[in-house]
């Protein structure tokens, strides 16, 4: 079992394995094969649909309700996934604006059979807008729970 304690950490904002620190670990998924482009790498909008998701789960504790992506500000990706990949993916919200948060996220592949060595494989920003019953922007109540 590879360790991701602060004991384990390496240059500042990392763990000896590469992990980041400042960010909290929202998901992890492994792709399927039916997840796969005609290269046999896993299709991007795969990926892009497992960031949105991941990215909205720390916005989720803010807006204590509905909400919606309203922009992709930013998506890199940086290295092919393949199919058996440990995906883990990372965020932290970098922006809270009155109705809107933006969250930056950040993907790592542990290769299939080389468990324990992360790959950072894609990063991206996100921006979700708390909507309210008629679908409109509302402001953002609260404090994040928990
Ligand atoms: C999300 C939505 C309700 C926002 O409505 P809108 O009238 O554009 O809202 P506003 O212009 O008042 O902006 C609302 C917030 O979004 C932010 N925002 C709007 N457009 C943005 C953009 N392109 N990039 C980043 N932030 C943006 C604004 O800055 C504002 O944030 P703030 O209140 O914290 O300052 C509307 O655009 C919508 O329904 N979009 C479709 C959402 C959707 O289907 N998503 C995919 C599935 S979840």
């Amino acid at each position: 079992m590879s360790d991701h304690s602060s004991a384990a950490q390496g240059q500042s904002g990392q763990t000896g394995a590469g992990l980041p620190t400042d960010k909290e670990l929202v998901l992890k998924v492994i792709p399927m094969p039916a997840d796969c482009n005609a290269n046999g790498d896993i299709f991007g909008g795969w990926v892009m649909a497992q960031v949105d998701l991941a990215g909205s789960v720390l916005p989720a504790r803010y807006v204590d309700g509905r909400m919606a992506t309203v922009a992709v500000n930013q998506f890199i990706f940086k290295q092919p996934v393949r199919v058996g990949d440990i995906l883990s993916f990372f965020a932290e919200v970098t922006r809270v604006g009155n109705t809107s948060i933006t969250v930056q996220v950040e993907v790592y592949a542990e290769r299939f059979r080389a468990q324990g060595r992360y790959v950072k494989v894609t990063e991206a920003s996100l921006t979700y807008v708390a909507i309210d019953d008629q679908g409109k922007p509302r402001p953002i109540p609260k404090a994040p729970a928990g």
